[in-house]
């Protein structure tokens, strides 16, 4: 017997209310979309205590998340507008990310799940960031090229359908954002790295030479453990002789290394696939100069960008009940044995015996 109420159930009906909750890292997140309409998208971060300790200390985020789940869902829908009763589906992140984050927020989603008679959706979380286009665009259909850049992964993908993407590449060895990060560090800026390395970059000029970022090469795979090490290098070597230099310039030439190869890459992978969309996702997609340089691009080829609103880039619940609405659609829903995993594949869906699946294109 299934937990939720199938004879409530219509996979056809035109705009679901979808319950995102997001939990896998530093933020708790709630968010209700109708369709592809966002109603509310609640957030609470713990990144400011995360900052003292120089990135995210798993128990902290844990243990904030317990504070602020049922708070941060309960305000999602009054500021929704609706009841818990409107609810159609639920959706959560069950991986990837910090195994005891995700725990709080998938047993939170079971539990509420379980007491609407609600169908519960499990969602990758990095689905979710490839699907916060969607609600960027109510027009959005696939085929189109996405350039995913977050704090975990960096890759260029090719969606032929809303429910399968193929990896066109992905980073060799670290994240784009994790270089963010840890480029952050060696220039005394605080946790997370990305924005302020934005920041610092407008004062300053790309002038320090920096390693070749497999612009012409590797297909469309990335490394950026080179170029950490490059500036690592640089910023000790000049500290050791006691030679000054300018921060703002180092930041400005680390952004513009970092960010050249992932749009030159995103849009030679849509000039190969013969795609005119490309659409962003993940927290480096919130960089300015990554925005400007690929609308610049995609202008002068005639391609659609559908670029999400800076919040919708970076960790959020909306995007969860987007990728929740795809999973909607194609009766793909979690059983009550659902759990957190902290490491899967990429592309991975859940799919469980309690699955109404079906095939739409
Ligand atoms: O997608 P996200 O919020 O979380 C993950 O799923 O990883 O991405 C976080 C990453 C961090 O490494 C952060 O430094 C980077 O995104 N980031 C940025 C910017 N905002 C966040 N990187 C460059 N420029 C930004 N404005
Ligand atoms: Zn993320």
């Amino acid at each position: 017997m299934s937990y939720f109420d199938e004879t409530q159930l219509n996979l056809d009906k035109e705009e679901p209310i979808i319950l995102g909750i997001e939990s896998s890292c530093d933020e708790t997140a709630a968010a209700v979309i109708k369709g592809r309409k966002i109603l509310s998208d609640e957030i609470a971060s713990s990144a400011t205590v995360q900052a003292k300790f120089g990135g995210v200390v798993p128990e902290i985020a844990s243990r904030a998340h317990t504070d602020e789940v049922e708070k941060v869902v309960l305000r999602a829908v009054k500021n929704a507008g609706i009841t818990l009763q409107d609810i159609d589906a639920i959706a959560v992140t069950y991986g990837a990310g910090l195994l005891g984050a995700l725990l709080v927020g998938v047993s939170f989603a079971k539990a509420l799940a379980y007491a609407l008679k609600k169908p519960l959706i499990a969602v990758n979380h990095i689905r979710g960031h490839i699907s916060a286009a969607y609600l960027d665009s109510a027009s959005l259909k696939p085929p189109f090229v996405t350039l995913l850049a977050s704090g975990g992964h960096t890759a260029v993908l090719y969606s032929e359908t809303e429910a399968q993407f193929e990896i066109l590449g992905a980073t060799l060895d670290d994240a784009a954002g994790e270089a963010f990060d840890k480029v952050a560090r060696v220039l005394g800026l605080q946790y997370p790295g990305g924005p302020n390395i934005g920041r610092l970059a407008l004062e300053g000029q790309p002038t320090v030479a920096m390693p070749k970022m497999f612009k012409g090469s590797g297909g469309y795979n990335f490394t950026y453990s080179g170029l950490k090490t490059a500036v690592i290098n640089y910023c000790h070597t000049k500290d050791q002789k006691g030679e000054p230099y300018s921060k703002a310039d180092v930041a400005a030439s680390f952004q513009c290394a970092a960010v050249d190869v992932l749009v030159k890459k995103t849009i030679g992978a849509a000039e190969e696939k013969g795609v005119k969309t490309i659409t962003v996702g993940g927290g480096v997609a919130a960089n300015d100069y990554l925005r400007t340089s690929l609308a610049k691009e995609c202008k002068k080829r005639g391609f659609t960008l559908v670029l999400p609103e800076k919040r919708y880039c970076t960790d959020n619940a909306a995007m969860i009940a987007a990728e929740g609405l795809v999973q909607y659609r194609l009766g793909n829903f979690a059983d009550m044995s659902l759990t957190a995993k902290a490491s899967i594949p990429l592309a991975a869906t859940l799919v469980t015996p309690q699955s109404k699946r079906r095939k739409v294109d």
